[in-house]
C-alpha cells in the first residue's frame, strides 16, 4: 500500500482499494478520476454526486457510449482524457515543476542498456511512479 507515498505527495485522505471498495460506501464525489482505468462509469456512477463527473483515462466505446449518452441528460456525466504533445503544455508542467507545485516520483533508474528491464517494470502494473 503506498498510502504513505500518497499523503506526502498531498493527498488529505487514502483509501486502500485491496481493503475497501470506493464505491460501497456512502461518501459522493463530485470527480472521480480512474487514473488506471481500472472501474467502469456504471460501477462508480452511485459514489458520484448529483452533477458528478466520472473520467476515465482509457477510451473505449464503453465509455464513449456513455459520454454520449450522458452528454444528453442532466445530471452525472462521463468523460475520457487523452494526452496530446503540445509545447504549450510541455512549458505549462515545467513551470509547475520549477515552482514545485508538481512533485515526479521516480520508481527505478535503469541505464540505457536496460531499457528493456525499466518497459517490463512499467508493464506490472505495480510500479511506484515511473521507471527510467
Ligand atoms: N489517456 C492517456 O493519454 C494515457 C496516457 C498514458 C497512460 N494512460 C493510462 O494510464 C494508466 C496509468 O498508467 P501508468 O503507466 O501511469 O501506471 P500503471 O503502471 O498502470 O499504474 C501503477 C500504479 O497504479 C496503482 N494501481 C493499480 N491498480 C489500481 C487500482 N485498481 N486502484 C488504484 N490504484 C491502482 C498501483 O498501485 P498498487 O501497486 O498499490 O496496486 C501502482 O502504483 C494506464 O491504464 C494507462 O493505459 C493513459
Amino acid at each position: 500500500m503506498n498510502a504513505g507515498l500518497l499523503k506526502g505527495l498531498g493527498a488529505d485522505h487514502v483509501i486502500d482499494y485491496h481493503e475497501q471498495d470506493f464505491t460501497a460506501t456512502n461518501e459522493r464525489y463530485d470527480i472521480i478520476f480512474d487514473a488506471v482505468s481500472s472501474r467502469s462509469f456504471g460501477e462508480c456512477k452511485k459514489a458520484l454526486t448529483r452533477h458528478g463527473v466520472y473520467v476515465n483515462t482509457l477510451p473505449t466505446p464503453s465509455i464513449f457510449w456513455h459520454i454520449g449518452t450522458t452528454t444528453l441528460l442532466p445530471g452525472k456525466k462521463a468523460a475520457t482524457m487523452m494526452v496530446s504533445q503540445r509545447a504549450e503544455d510541455v512549458a505549462w508542467i515545467c513551470e509547475q515543476l520549477r515552482t514545485g507545485r508538481l512533485k515526479v516520483v521516480i520508481d527505478k533508474v535503469f541505464p540505457l542498456d536496460q531499457v528493456k528491464d525499466a518497459l517490463a517494470c512499467s508493464r506490472t502494473g505495480r510500479a511506484r511512479g515511473r521507471s527510467f
